[in-house]
């Protein structure tokens, strides 16, 4: 007798109607989660994707550079465009400028502690004023079609920890998620993050929570999962030079092989996308994918001095030899 099995795939969670496959997911990080790196995180199961954080005024100004950031490619849905700003109507009118060119979602950052923008009312700094936070987005989820979702992290300092607060303000005013990074805005990336209260917010609001903060290795994920009880993991630093934490394989399980065919592949990709200037932007990737390897700090060295694409691939065809001679001494 044939016997006919059908599988059907529940999806891990839901943004507004949308179902999201999976429960890893690549941060955004500015100068890393552009649309070649997106694409390789997303084949080694990232469920979804986030632009680089782009700019509300450079848009609204019609500047090209920052547009460009929003180049996606189909294949990536869902995705979701990052923007940040402080003033709520041109929040409000950059978002609906953009909505027509596709993405799946919108998502406000509300978490970047870096001066230039927190100290300018953008990013972590709107985590000081949640009425603020409450009006932006009810704006935003009424104007807009696409779900719109914010990235938090735990106040601006210690003494600020205002996290349930802005969490119940981004539901009650239309927000369809919430990722959380466990650290205050004062801390920026020192100490460590603190996943209690993501488990907090899990608990005091209805719509999906994705835990971030220090996610290093696969044990990491089903700690977070455990403590926070979080619908989705973020991972950013980590997944630098390393998307195979998206398959839940550990760096150091990484083969040189395999290693040396994905440089390959995203170098290919970076010149793809960015020309002769991808050999430049590869570098902060390069480092990062060697970083464990045997005679990294060699390779290392010379990766950096190289001047052309082909350069680069006969070094790479050098340690790969290299490598192999090792291996069979
Ligand atoms: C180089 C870099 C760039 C970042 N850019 C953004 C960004 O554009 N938008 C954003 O929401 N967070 C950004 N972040 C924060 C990360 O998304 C993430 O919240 C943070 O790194 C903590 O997660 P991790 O411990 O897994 O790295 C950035 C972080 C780094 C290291």
């Amino acid at each position: 007798m044939h016997v006919v099995t059908t599988f059907s795939r529940q999806p891990s969670f839901m943004v507004r109607g949308i179902p999201i496959y999976g429960d890893l997911i690549l941060s955004p990080m500015a100068g890393f989660s552009d649309l070649p790196y997106r694409l390789i995180a997303r084949d080694f199961g990232s469920a979804m994707g986030y632009t680089e954080f782009v700019s509300v005024d450079g848009l609204l100004q019609g500047n090209e550079k920052t547009r460009r950031m929003l180049d996606f490619d189909p294949s990536e849905y869902p995705l979701s465009f990052q923007v940040f700003g402080s003033s709520e109507d041109k929040i409000v009118e950059a978002c609906k400028m953009i909505e027509p060119l596709g993405p799946t979602i919108i998502d406000l950052n509300m978490g970047c502690s870096v001066a230039k923008v927190s100290g300018r009312g953008a990013g972590a700094a709107l985590l000081c004023d949640p009425p603020k936070i409450g009006r932006i987005f009810s704006r935003l989820t009424k104007e807009l079609s696409v779900p719109v979702t914010g990235k938090i992290r735990l106040g601006w300092d210690d003494k600020s920890r205002n996290y349930l607060i802005t969490a119940k303000t981004l539901e009650d005013n239309g927000a369809s998620l919430i990722a959380v990074h466990g650290r205050t805005k004062a801390q920026a990336y020192t100490g460590s993050a603190d996943w209690s209260p993501i488990a907090e917010i899990k608990q005091t609001v209805k719509i999906p929570v994705i835990g971030n903060g220090d996610v290093k290795c696969v044990a990491d994920i089903k700690r977070i999962k455990q403590q926070t009880g979080c619908d989705g993991v973020m991972i950013g630093r980590a997944a630098i030079g390393n998307p195979w934490i998206f398959s839940r394989k550990d760096r150091h399980d990484v083969t040189f092989e395999e290693k040396a065919a994905l440089i390959r592949r995203h170098f290919s990709l970076m010149l793809d996308y960015y020309g002769k200037y991808g050999l430049i932007l590869f570098r902060k990737h390069v480092v990062k994918y060697i970083s464990e390897i045997r005679g990294a700090a060699a390779m290392r060295e010379s990766f950096l001095t190289a001047e052309t694409a082909e350069q680069f691939i006969a070094l790479l065809e050098e340690a790969e030899v290299e490598h192999l001679v090792l291996k069979a001494a």
